[in-house]
């Protein structure tokens, strides 16, 4: 099994290149699923077929499928937002921070999510191809399994505690709504489901993210954060894409536009190595249907499988040392003043700007304290002592 998480910021391509992705895997054998969670579907405009909720077959070998975030949401989460919405209501929102308010759910992308764990037990396809939402928005949402867990880790033990004790007593001396006993079941089950896909997504044997960019200042600005914050809360990336880069024989106005891409494009070349570069040319028209799809497949990735593993870099580690263990954490284009620490007993809060990353710590840390932290070769490494 093999996952390709396609991400960049808004109108780059991401949908034409995964489309276009999957339609190459698919030719070289690979029985392949491409799937949209980005509520705004273009997938099925993309290769030029109507999509539904459930995979449809569209070429040989070749599955799509733009899923009904909605549907997602209210079958794994319904019971739980409704109660939450009533303990919120009920506490006053302003007493509750504003950034954490802002991760409880309503964020029904990220149980689209759901949808590429059910394929990878399922089995059914060797590849799972994802059109993923705006840069942004999809990075939030891979930090939410960590998030609730805290969430869950705080308000529910408190919530069963007064189910035990409290709740023939509290149902008559106050109104503060009380968990019944499916709202924790489906909570529990929910936040278990989100952290298999997070499992799923952070196996660095299964899953690698490929960051889509143009040449233009702030879209190459966006794919720096973004490769920084996979690299945070611990996603492989094996390749950045540029789309649209335009050709030598423009004239006129986008004469221009392509002395400033050229410009642009030795930046990336060198910013974003070791990793590899995929370009494709901006076509002379849109990228829809698999006829045109399948020239930009071709130029983006030549002979070489898009399935392949197209890096292997560093990734988040623990080192034994002498006076305890290293935690290595890579940042790239982050300085040390950009980045804050914190530990709480078995928990490594790692703040990167507005990105907080929540490491729970594995056993052999925890015990330890974190006494000091400094930058190496573009990694945050973390040093454990006894
Ligand atoms: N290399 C290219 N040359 C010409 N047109 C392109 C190219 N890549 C994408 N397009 C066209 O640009 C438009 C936007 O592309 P696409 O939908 O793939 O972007 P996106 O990043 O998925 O956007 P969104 O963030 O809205 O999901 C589409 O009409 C697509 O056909
Ligand atoms: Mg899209």
């Amino acid at each position: 099994m093999r996952i390709l998480f396609y991400t960049g910021k808004g109108g780059v391509g991401k949908t034409s290149i995964a489309a276009a992705t999957a339609l190459s895997c698919a030719q070289k054998g690979h029985r392949t699923i491409v799937l949209s969670t980005d509520a705004a579907h273009s997938l099925g405009d993309s290769l030029g077929v109507e999509l539904r909720a459930e995979p449809i077959q569209v070429l040989p070998n070749l599955w799509a499928q733009e899923i009904n975030a909605l549907h997602e949401l209210e079958s794994t989460w319904g019971t739980v937002r409704n109660y939450l919405a009533d303990l919120l209501a009920w506490q006053g929102v302003e007493t509750i921070a504003q950034g954490e308010l802002s991760v409880i759910p309503g964020t029904e992308e990220l149980f689209s999510l759901l949808q590429i764990k059910r394929h990878y037990e399922e089995g059914l396809y060797d590849v799972i191809v994802v059109d993923a939402a705006p840069t942004g928005e999809t990075l939030r949402l891979l930090s939410l399994p960590d998030i609730m867990r805290w969430w869950i880790g705080r308000l529910f033990p408190i919530a069963r505690a007064l189910l035990k004790v409290v709740r023939p007593v509290a149902r008559r001396v106050t109104d503060m709504p009380i968990a019944e006993d499916d709202v924790l079941a489906s909570a529990q089950l929910a936040i278990d489901a989100l952290v298999d896909v997070r499992r799923i997504l952070t196996d660095q044997e299964i899953c690698t993210a490929r960051i889509v960019m143009n040449l233009e200042k702030m879209v190459i600005r966006e794919a720096q954060r973004s490769l920084t914050y996979l690299s945070l809360f611990g996603y492989a990336v094996d390749a950045v894409i540029v789309n649209r880069i335009l050709p030598p024989n423009v004239d006129g106005h986008f004469a221009s536009w392509r002395e400033m891409q050229q410009e642009y494009e030795p930046i990336v070349d060198q910013t974003f190595a070791p990793l590899p570069i995929l370009k494709a040319p901006h076509f002379s028209r849109e990228v829809i249907g698999p006829a045109l799809l399948q020239p930009m497949a071709d130029l983006l990735y030549g002979e070489c499988d898009p399935a392949a593993f197209l890096y292997r870099g560093p990734t988040q580690r623990v080192l034994k040392t002498q006076q305890g263990y290293d935690l290595i954490v890579p940042l790239p284009f982050v300085s040390e003043d950009q980045v804050h620490l914190a530990q709480s007993a078995d928990e490594l809060l790692i703040s990167v700007g507005w990105h907080r990353h929540r490491i729970v710590l594995p056993q052999s840390l925890a015990r330890l304290r974190a006494q000091d932290a400094f930058f190496e070769d573009e990694a945050l490494r973390v040093i454990f002592t006894r």
